[in-house]
């Protein structure tokens, strides 16, 4: 492993972690799409982008990567969960067996408005599968694929980030409180 940055509190899931894991998901959902002729896999940017490149390699089934960017206002556990679209889909997903990939489900609201537009597209079938997610903190949006649960922490690595860094470590880290309390950032 390459030197941990000193921002870093502590390595929750390894690169070894996290790749095993993806591994399975990819077997799991190979086998669960094996009929189907193409399956559509949108990645929520920008923090999808690692976990969705790294499933869609070992995925063993037709498939097409499609890309949707929003953000969300605020990210406290009392924000409204107003979500607003930065970029859409390049193609329709009317029609098509559509897998909406997320880093990440914090408060949840993110994925549960995007779960609800893309169902309003009318796809043939719509799952969803994220890496990890703050079960203690998340509302009960339905996840059909998870890779793991996890603590109510700040976290960076594999896509996710603090003020747009740490995205590419290939790990996913806690990061220290005093990174993110610094005055002045
Ligand atoms: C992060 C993450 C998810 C969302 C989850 O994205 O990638 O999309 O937050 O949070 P929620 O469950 O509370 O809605 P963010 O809006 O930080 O944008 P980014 O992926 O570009 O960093």
């Amino acid at each position: 492993m390459s030197q941990i940055p000193a921002d870093i509190e502590r390595v929750l899931l390894t690169e070894d972690q996290i790749q095993k894991r993806v591994g399975e998901l990819a077997a799991q959902i190979s086998r669960d799409y094996a009929s189907v002729d193409n399956l559509v896999m949108i990645g929520v940017l920008k923090g999808a982008f690692m976990f969705l490149s790294d499933l869609a390699r070992r995925l063993e089934i037709p498939r097409s990567v499609d890309f949707i960017a929003v953000t969300s206002y605020g990210k406290s556990a009392h924000s409204s969960g107003e979500v607003r679209f930065i970029m859409d889909l390049r193609e329709p997903t009317m029609g098509k067996h559509v897998l909406l990939v997320e880093d990440i489900v914090d408060s949840g609201h993110t994925l549960a408005y995007l779960h609800h537009t893309l169902q309003g597209r009318h796809p043939a079938s719509l799952r969803t599968a994220a890496l990890v997610r703050k079960s203690r903190r998340s509302m009960d949006v339905h996840l059909d694929y998870l890779g793991f649960e996890i603590p109510d922490v700040w976290v960076v690595g594999y896509g996710l980030d603090y003020a747009d860094q740490y995205r590419t470590l290939p790990y996913i880290a806690e990061l220290k409180k005093s990174a993110y309390e610094k005055p002045g950032r």
